[in-house]
């Protein structure tokens, strides 16, 4: 594996491998890599000859008062991981790599709508920041394809409009989520929680399940809701939404509308901000 730092040296190793016909996965992360992110790695494999994958911690996608600054960073390990994993190049540009003339003035891509509910809701500029960021990787890359983890729902589904709206040429692939035994979903804020915290996390997805049950006995979706945010409240979360989405375009669930729904949900556990998803 070759770890790049800087744009034209990674055009430069993409044009090669472009140049020998390689069919190019890309998986972008913020690094502090999890079983999560290895099957990100896995499910590219599968789909190209060459895997491209990038680190870096996109301050533009951080709001004031969030944790970019305490992010775990642990490059050494995650670059050991991804060259077992049969990784070809890692991309680990600097900031200023990326925002060369700052962040203030940086052109913005926006979906929006889309971007202003559910987590945009609660965290403003956080999913610009993501598309403005993918956009820039995707035109450093030029992947065919490009993993994302099912885990960021909202996230999936608005760079699928992004890619649509934009016409960029790149096949875009939902990975599920890996959990842990005890069914958390797997994220790198997991490491925020206490042991406290950590035995109690689980309720989040546990929470989803039930509101599934609940769901396909033909509960209405707003009764369903209401019912996990106090599930969530009784188990110590601070619940911020629990919502059932049309899965392909995240609109309110109507009542007796089955199939093809999403039930999302995001809550604090202390200072943890954790999300998780299930298919309804
Ligand atoms: O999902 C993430 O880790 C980030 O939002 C992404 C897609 C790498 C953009 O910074």
């Amino acid at each position: 594996m070759q770890t790049i730092h800087s744009i034209p040296d990674l055009r430069a190793a993409i044009r090669a491998l472009r140049a020998k016909g390689k069919r190019i996965a890309f998986v972008p992360t913020m690094g502090n890599l999890h079983a999560g992110h290895l099957a990100l790695v896995e499910r590219a494999k599968r789909s190209a000859d060459a895997v491209v994958v990038s680190i870096f911690v996109n301050p533009l996608q951080f709001g004031a008062g969030e944790d970019f600054d305490s992010y775990p960073r642990t490059e050494e390990r995650d670059a050991a991981l991804l060259a077992e994993a049969g990784v070809r190049l890692l991309f680990l540009p600097s900031v200023e790599a990326l925002y060369p003339h700052g962040q203030a003035g940086c052109t913005r891509v926006m979906v929006p709508e889309l971007s202003d509910i559910l987590c945009g809701a609660s965290r403003p500029g956080h999913f610009v920041g993501v598309t403005t960021v993918v956009t820039k990787l995707f035109n450093i890359v030029m992947p065919d394809v490009a993993v994302f983890g099912e885990k960021d729902y909202q996230q999936l589904t608005i760079l699928r409009r992004m890619v649509r709206d934009l016409d960029m040429p790149i096949e875009l692939i939902g990975q599920p989520t890996e959990r842990e035994a005890d069914g958390l979903a797997m994220s790198s804020r997991n490491g925020y929680l206490s042991a406290e915290e950590r035995a109690i996390a689980p309720g989040l997805y546990r929470t989803l399940c039930a509101a599934r049950e609940a769901l396909r006995a033909g509960q209405a979706p707003a009764l369903v809701e209401a019912e996990a945010i106090e599930r969530l409240h009784a188990l110590g979360f601070v619940p911020d939404y629990v919502s059932v989405r049309r899965a392909g375009d995240l609109a309110h669930a109507v009542v007796g509308e089955a199939g093809g729904l999403r039930i999302l949900a995001a809550a604090r556990l202390g200072r943890t901000r954790l999300i998780d998803n299930i298919e309804a």
